[in-house]
């Protein structure tokens, strides 16, 4: 662990070191090695990644952040009254751009004590953490650099009713079975009977609107895709031809999941120089780099059982795109 930012309201801990971030080398030589080559989507994530991010929640297709957002306009004032939160911990909390309406409404409630926001970009959790106590006077932010896969046992002990929010409907890049895995391991940040869990999930609906979302006009989710080539040049001195691989997104109808891929275009041997790896794609052959799940009440129901929490309340925008689940330890 390294100290970032120690002062009287904030306190900044990294745990990933800068020679194994995000655990990048570890997934390429295994996802690009695989006879279905696959990376994990948290590798998306750089300063330009990000950036990309913040511009795909503005566009017209993009339809989670917004309808994401409605609900918590209109609701968060009854989440804090139904939880008596007193800290948000918030797992992959980016910019908190939204996470401003729940502190805003815990603020309002005068239960509001601590932040604790846990992302793998060390940037994007000292901006926030620097911008929210200047924000929320009297507020304490307690942030955590680092992998929500691997890093949850380093989240501090309660401070408060605790509410983990989990928004954006990150929880559909799982795949089910390691969805299950994940939320049992974020159950264990909750005591019963005192603290809540708040998920933001993708709702199953029309297949055009999802696909829509995911491969928009503008060509800016393609270039958020093809960023990850980016990283892999930069970082493990790759030499992958970026502009040589096209954006794929389509909704897989029976998995009821969106699958973002990247197709090469032509034959190409790839030089992964830091790790000695050549990597060899036959033309047209796919990487997949994202699944998104979009969800039921029933599978939600399904998945948070499996956890051992129970749902107690769902709410959602008025054209039901999008749901914010409210659920405790049984
Ligand atoms: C889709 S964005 C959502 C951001 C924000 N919560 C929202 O709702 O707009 C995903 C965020 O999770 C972070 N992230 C992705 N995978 C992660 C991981 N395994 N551990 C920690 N953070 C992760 C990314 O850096 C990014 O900020």
């Amino acid at each position: 662990m390294q100290a970032l930012l120690s002062t009287e309201a904030v306190l900044v801990e990294s745990y990933v070191g800068p020679g194994e971030e995000r655990s990048l080398a570890d997934d390429v030589l295994d996802g690009l090695t695989r006879p279905f080559k696959e990376l994990p989507p948290k590798h998306f994530y750089d300063a330009a990644g990000a950036e990309l991010f913040d511009r795909i929640c503005e566009l017209p297709e993009y339809y989670p952040t917004r309808a994401e957002r409605a609900i918590l306009e209109d609701r968060s004032a009854e989440i804090v009254a139904a939880t008596g939160a007193a800290e948000l911990v918030e797992l992959g909390s980016g910019t908190a751009a939204k996470t401003r309406l729940l502190l805003t409404a815990m603020t309002e409630a005068g239960t509001l004590r601590r932040y604790v926001p846990v992302d793998v970009t060390e940037a994007m959790v000292l901006e926030c953490a620097d911008a929210l106590v200047d924000e929320f006077p009297g507020l304490r932010v307690h942030g955590i650099v680092g992998d929500f896969e691997r890093h949850l046992r380093h989240v501090p002990e309660p401070d408060g009713p605790r509410v983990v929010a989990f928004l954006g409907g990150t929880i559909g890049n799982f795949t089910p079975g390691s969805r299950r895995r994940f939320l049992r391991g974020l159950a264990k940040l909750l005591r019963p009977g005192v603290d809540h869990l708040l998920l933001g999930s993708d709702l199953v609906k029309d297949p055009a609107i999802i696909e829509a979302a995911y491969d928009d006009s503008a060509g800016v989710t393609a270039e958020f895709n093809r960023n990850v080539l980016r990283v892999i040049n930069r970082e493990l001195d790759a030499d992958f031809d970026v502009d040589a691989f096209e954006h794929v997104a389509f909704f897989d109808r029976e998995r009821e999941w969106v699958e973002m891929r990247l197709r090469a275009q032509r034959r190409m041997d790839v030089e992964v120089r830091q790790l000695g790896l050549t990597v060899a794609f036959a033309p047209r052959e796919e990487l997949r780099t994202e699944i998104s799940a979009k969800f039921t009440v029933d599978r939600l129901r399904g998945d948070l059982a499996a956890a051992g929490l129970e749902l107690r309340d769902v709410l959602t925008d008025p054209d039901d795109l999008f749901a914010l689940s409210l659920s405790s330890p049984r």
